[in-house]
């Protein structure tokens, strides 16, 4: 089964990305991970990239277009886990397409609905293990040691340059601007299923959970 997470910044596409790896052996593909990465390891694109992540924009179609292709011409997996993408039309017809050519399809596009408020303090509270990408909160998901991951015990918890209240503000903008339009296109392809990303963490992943039964 292949899905789709959709929702804005902060929505907690991520966090249940992880439970979905965890519980169904689904191999998460993040174009804002493998965007990070590509600036980590200081590769020409990660270059060209890193302002206009920065400053919360999206980045080309071309390039994070380019990064899918190329990851589901590699990875081998039972079913694949869209975080972060597509972002924009352009990116959802690009998708369709390659999936095609693969003899696959999108099962279920999961949207997680959080109203603009959340988002901000959900931002500003999360930090992540540089080590294995456990995502925590200040508040409603902490370590249980300050500054130890409880997953992997590294002491290498960061925070992202474009969590602050001012690319938020356009990363939030980009969405409902470029990526709210995607909700209407897969809802008119019966694809689309909405859970509250308001709920605690615990009762979004039950209703993913009983989303990706349905249709398992
Ligand atoms: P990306 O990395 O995709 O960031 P994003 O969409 O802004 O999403 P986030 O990672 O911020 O949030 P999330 O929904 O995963 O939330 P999380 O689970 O961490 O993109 C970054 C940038 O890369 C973009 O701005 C763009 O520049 C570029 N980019 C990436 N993909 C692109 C594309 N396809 N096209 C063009 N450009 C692209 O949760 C957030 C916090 O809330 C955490 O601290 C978590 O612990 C907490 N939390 C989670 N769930 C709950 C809950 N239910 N209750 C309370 N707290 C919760
Ligand atoms: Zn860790």
């Amino acid at each position: 089964i292949n899905i789709i997470l959709l929702g804005p910044p902060g929505a907690g596409k991520g966090t249940q990305a992880r439970t979905l790896v965890e519980e169904r052996g689904l191999v998460q593909l993040s174009t804002g991970d493998m965007l990070r990465d590509a600036r980590s390891s200081g590769t020409e694109m990660g270059k060209i990239v890193a302002d206009v992540m920065d400053r919360g924009q999206l980045v080309t179609d071309e390039i994070v277009i380019g990064l899918i292709r190329e990851k589901l011409d590699t990875v081998e997996a039972p079913g694949f886990i869209f975080d972060g993408f597509p972002r924009t039309l352009p990116q959802a017809d690009a998708l369709e397409e390659l999936l095609a050519g693969m003899g696959r399809k999108i099962d279920a596009v999961i949207e997680m609905r959080v109203d603009d408020e959340a988002l901000v303090d959900r931002v500003s509270g999360r930090y992540t293990c540089g080590n294995c990408g456990e995502v925590y909160h200040d508040a409603t998901r902490p370590t249980k040691e300050t500054g130890k991951c409880d997953a992997c015990g590294s002491t290498d918890m960061k925070r992202r340059a474009d969590d602050n209240p001012e690319s938020l503000k356009t990363r939030l903008m980009e969405y409902y601007k470029k990526t709210s339009p995607l909700v209407g296109y897969y809802y008119a392809k019966k694809t689309l299923a909405p859970v509250d990303g308001m709920a605690e963490m615990d009762e979004v992943g039950r209703q993913v959970a009983e989303i990706v039964d349905r249709i398992g």
